[in-house]
């Protein structure tokens, strides 16, 4: 397993933007995306937070269906193609912007905004464990409540090992810049932070995570 790089992430993203050839592509990480989008069940007036936005469909979709949608993102090419999609959609109650989960408000004050629900997709297994333990409760403190957030994300029911013949399936490098946690981790992170956390199981490698915390 090699060391954790935001540079390297970004460099691999905005190479990899133009091909069109990232996760839509892999019915796995598809499905993911379909269901975690779901579990959001948005209302009219959510305020959504989706990091790891990439090229901004489901933040795209989602603006169709709730108040207002932010889209973060370390890949700038990425942003600029959501930014782009939006502008042809003309959405006026959708901002994208520079943010990562490390430093999610880098260039826009998250804390200006209701926000109700948070996405990430395929997005938070970059990080390594402790990373992902310290932007989950930087991420609830943005969360108004009610409130709830979805992950949906490679993340490790059994031991990888037995299914390293799916990984480019699942959309997973292997360890080079993808660093899934296991399910319990994830789990007791949120359930820590006072959430209620459900945990579905799409594949022995990925899932989704809803965590809700009450008024
Ligand atoms: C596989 S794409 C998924 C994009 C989108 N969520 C989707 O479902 O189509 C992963 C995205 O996570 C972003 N990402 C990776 N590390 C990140 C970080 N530390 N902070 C914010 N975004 C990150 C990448 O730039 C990339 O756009």
């Amino acid at each position: 397993m090699s060391k954790y790089s935001q540079e390297r992430i970004v460099e691999i993203f905005d190479k990899a933007v133009g091909k069109k050839a990232i996760a839509s592509h892999q019915s796995i990480p598809q499905i993911t995306g379909k269901v975690a989008f779901e579990r959001l069940r948005l209302e009219a007036n959510d305020v959504l937070l989706d990091i790891g936005t990439g090229t901004g469909d489901k933040a795209i979709r989602a603006a169709h269906i709730c108040y207002q949608v932010i889209g973060i993102d370390i890949s700038r090419k990425s942003l600029e193609i959501a930014s782009k999609k939006a502008l042809k959609e003309k959405l006026d109650n959708l901002f994208f912007a520079y943010g990562s989960f490390e430093e999610p408000s880098k260039e826009l004050d998250l804390a200006q905004y209701r926000i109700t629900k948070v996405l990430a997709v395929y997005s938070l297994h970059h990080l390594p464990d402790q990373l992902k333990k310290r932007t989950l409760g930087t991420l609830t403190q943005f969360l108004h409540r009610p409130g709830r957030m979805v992950i949906g994300d490679l993340m490790f029911f059994e031991d990888p090992d037995r299914h390293s013949h799916q990984f480019d399936e699942i959309g997973y490098d292997g360890g080079d810049t993808d660093f899934p946690s296991g399910v319990e981790y994830l789990r007791n992170c949120l359930s820590d932070l006072d959430a209620k956390v459900r945990v579905e199981r799409i594949y022995p490698l990925v899932g989704i995570i809803v965590a809700d915390w009450s008024p």
